[in-house]
This record gives C-alpha cells, structure tokens and sequence, in this order.
C-alpha cells in the first residue's frame, strides 16, 4: 500500500511515522508513506495558501490550488481520496478494514478554518475522527494511517487482530500478566486452568458483558 499525507506541516506528523510498528512496517515494505507539503504548490507571493473568506468571518480558509495541485502530482487511478474535516462521515473500524483493499490513499489535512468548499468535488470522502474539532487534520491522518497499516497482512501478529475490539461489534476482553497476585487483585482462576474451551467461552462471555457495560450500543 501507500499513502501519500497532504499537510502544512508535515513533522507533526514524521515522528510518528519513525517509530515502533509503523516504523517496521515502511522498513518491510508493507506501506510507503510520503508526506507532501501543499505549501510547495502555492503561485502566490511567501507561498500563501490561504485567504480569507469570501462575504466575511473569521479566521483563513485554505485556498483550492494548492491542495488539488499537489492531489494531482501523486493521484492514479488507484487512488482514494480522503479529505479529513470534523465535518466528514465518523471513522470507525469497518472503514479502516475497507481502506486496507485499496492501493493508494492519500489523505488531506486542513488547517485554520477550513478548506474552501469546492475543494470536495476532488475527494472520494470527507473523514472525521469523532465529533470534536481539532487545530487541523495532521492528528486524523495519524489516527487513520496507524489503524489501516496495523491491519495489514503480517504487520502485526495475525491472530491478535481477531480480537480486536470492534471486529466483531463488541469490545475486546479482558487480559492479564504475572504477577498472579497485584495487591490481592487476582488473575481470574479460569484463566489459569488450562482448560482453552473454558478459556475461549469466558472470554466471549467477558466480552458481551464489557460491551454492555461500557458501550451498549454497539449491541443495537
Ligand atoms: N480536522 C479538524 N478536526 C477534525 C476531526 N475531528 N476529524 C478529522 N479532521 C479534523
């Protein structure tokens, strides 16, 4: 796979790309991830890539040239094109399992207040992670990019993805390490019996009841 990141400020966003398993994961070649910065696409005097809004307000909105510029420097036919705005359709687990079957994404971070509207006539999607805005959209295509690459064949151990929590609409259960004893807090005896049928139903079983516990509706 390889995602190409549109943004600003691109170290926001580099030292997590050079750490742990996403790290590895561009060293074993699974993902190729460049960061472009839009900025390098401005025609403007100081490489200005925002102006101020037309019929008055506050705050810049980023200027369409730039971005559909530097989109169409890296953009094939196998690309995805997702813009990330807290205006966008909510991310969750099943979108980054979809993302997983494509080739290309390439993800485009706003800043200030905003893109300039017309700007969405040249994206696949429009993407927020939750429901709370943030100062541009670097942080999003962090979430985005480690949950997609860690689902990527042999990333990570193969048999820790099926108890993701989410995959199958519930939470993940619970898990414990030694010691045994942490301040009289006991591992559960199941768990220490050996018994894998006992072990495997506890554990569903654990996972309904956190799910109704801790977000009911995800039951729905
Ligand atoms: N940019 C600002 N807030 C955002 C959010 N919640 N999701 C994605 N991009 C954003």
């Amino acid at each position: 796979m390889k995602i190409d990141i549109l943004t600003l400020f691109p170290e926001m966003i580099t030292g997590f790309l050079n750490e742990s398993i996403i790290k590895r994961a561009q060293e074993q070649g699974k993902v190729t991830i460049n960061l472009l910065n839009f900025r390098e696409f401005s025609h403007l005097n100081n490489q200005q890539v925002d102006d101020t809004p037309y019929g008055g307000g506050a705050g810049m909105v980023l200027r369409c040239e730039p971005i559909v510029e530097a989109l169409e420097s890296v953009k094939d036919e196998d690309s995805l094109v997702i813009l990330l705005s807290p205006q966008g359709k909510t991310y969750n687990q099943k979108m980054a399992n979809d993302f997983t079957n494509y080739k290309h994404l390439i993800l485009i971070c706003g800043h200030y207040e905003g893109f300039d509207e017309r700007i969405l006539e040249y994206a696949d999607l429009e993407l927020s992670i939750g429901d709370y805005v943030l100062t541009g959209g670097e942080a999003a295509a962090v979430v985005v990019t480690d949950s997609v690459v860690r689902l990527l064949d042999n990333v990570i151990n193969e048999d820790s993805k099926d108890n993701d929590s989410f995959t199958e609409g519930l939470l993940d259960y619970p898990t414990y390490t030694k010691p045994r004893d942490f301040r009289g807090s006991l591992v559960p005896d199941v768990l220490l019996s050996g018994n894998h049928q006992n072990i495997t139903k506890w554990r569903h079983e654990q996972q309904v009841k956190k799910t109704q516990e801790k977000r009911p509706d995800l039951l729905k």
